[in-house]
């Protein structure tokens, strides 16, 4: 087996390719000092409030499933061959406001905002599966149980 020095994955559709991954280099970091896609919040830092939520894909028996993860505590190095999706990345049909954001929206679902995107993409995990969940399916999403993988 060849060794490699440099990981590829997808962010929001887009082809990354970054040499020397330091092993403890965590997705959040990445996205939000590298990247500056700084919709995704950085709270606790230790994997419990949920304000740094993005979507990671990967394939599974030829079939691209997604799962909310906690971006403070995921290691970049272990993204080679995924598909990360952001808050950035997330739109309704027409180029407005997804579903999930209009919902957040018209039944006044956020608060001081901070932590609003990482609701929004625990919910769109969800929404993925059961576009209309019951009040128990949204608890658990949104609770930070984890979850099952979504497909598209
Ligand atoms: S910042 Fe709180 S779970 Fe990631």
């Amino acid at each position: 087996m060849q060794e490699r020095h440099e990981i590829h994955f997808l962010l929001n559709g887009q082809l990354v390719s970054l040499p020397d991954v330091g092993a403890s280099q965590t997705l959040l970091d990445f996205l939000r000092i590298n990247r500056r896609l700084t919709g995704s919040k950085e709270g606790c830092a230790e994997g419990d409030c949920g304000a740094c939520t993005v979507l990671v894909g990967r394939l599974a028996a030829g079939v691209l499933r997604y799962e909310a993860v906690n971006a403070c505590i995921r290691f970049l190095a272990t993204l080679d061959g995924c598909h990360v999706v952001t808050i950035e990345h997330l739109r309704g049909s027409g180029g407005g406001l997804h579903p999930v954001q209009q919902a957040m929206v018209d039944f006044h679902g956020s608060q001081c905002g901070f932590c609003t995107p990482g609701f929004i993409m625990s919910l769109y995990a969800l929404w993925m599966e059961v576009p209309e969940p019951s009040p128990a399916q949204v608890e658990t999403a949104i609770s930070g149980q984890s979850l099952p993988l979504y497909r598209v």
